[in-house]
């Protein structure tokens, strides 16, 4: 059975006080949800903070730099997120491929990285509206799939998460429909399967992401191929949180 996640992506909000409140805050009340993992990717100041209040919360981390170490001024890399204890990672974000100009290549290098050093990896996926328009939203997320996860083995894939982010439902309030979640989740699903066989499509966790919140949550994760969320502005708020973790 694959697994059922809820995740927060708090993006570049919040001071470390806040973060500390919010992480133990939400760790205490999400202690009797059953069945389904919760994850938080706070701002890189708060992670190391956080790391020793981890209970049934997990860390990780929004963004890093594949590269070990050596003269990247201002990067975070993988390494140092181990040696802190992280072991999960959002990779190939729209707000880091659109607005930090991260390629297709880019993010394959940080998925190959990543994985070799035994992340869980949140791969997030998505057009953005001018594609949706144009009705090409299939091919614009397939070859994100393509160049991001097809090189990839088995095994591997079994440290994946997906997440399709629709770029024009990300912070604006207008939630994908049902039948558009659901169906670009089974696209996404039978691309697997075409790629890797079904066992790894029936395997692979894939979360919606966009403008999710507590009135919406519980109709997308009924959708058969949405397995949980990956929630941004919904996420900053305890109660928010945690109604949409029960939302299954
Ligand atoms: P919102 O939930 O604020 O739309 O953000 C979604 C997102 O980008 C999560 O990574």
């Amino acid at each position: 059975m694959r697994k059922k996640i809820v995740a927060g992506n708090w993006k570049m909000n919040l001071s470390s006080s806040d973060s500390i409140e919010l992480f133990e805050g939400i760790q205490r009340e999400a202690e009797p949800i059953s069945g389904v993992d919760l994850v938080v990717f706070p701002g890189f100041l708060s992670l190391s903070l956080l790391v020793e209040r981890s209970g049934i919360l997990v860390l990780g981390a929004q963004n890093a730099y594949p590269g070990h170490s050596g003269a990247f001024t201002g990067e975070v890399s993988l390494a140092q997120l181990k040696d802190l204890g992280i072991n999960h990672l959002i990779i190939g974000h729209s707000e880091r491929r659109m607005l930090f100009h991260e390629t297709n290549a880019f993010v394959h290098e940080k998925v190959t990285a990543a994985l070799d050093l035994g992340f869980t990896i949140f791969f997030c996926c998505g057009e953005p509206l001018d594609i949706r328009s144009a009705n090409q939203e299939g091919d614009y997320v397939l070859e994100q799939l393509k160049s991001g996860l097809w090189h990839l083995n088995e095994t591997q894939m079994a440290q994946v998460v997906i997440a399709y982010e629709p770029v024009w439902a990300i912070g604006t309030g207008q939630t994908a429909t049902i039948e558009q979640a659901e169906s670009m989740h089974a696209f996404i699903r039978n691309q697997l399967k075409i790629h890797f066989g079904p066992e790894v499509a029936d395997q692979t966790s894939i979360l919606y992401g966009g403008s999710c919140n507590p009135s919406n949550a519980k109709e997308l994760f009924a959708c058969p191929n949405v397995d949980g969320g990956l929630i941004g502005g919904a996420a900053l708020n305890k109660d928010s949180f945690i109604q949409i973790a029960q939302s299954f």
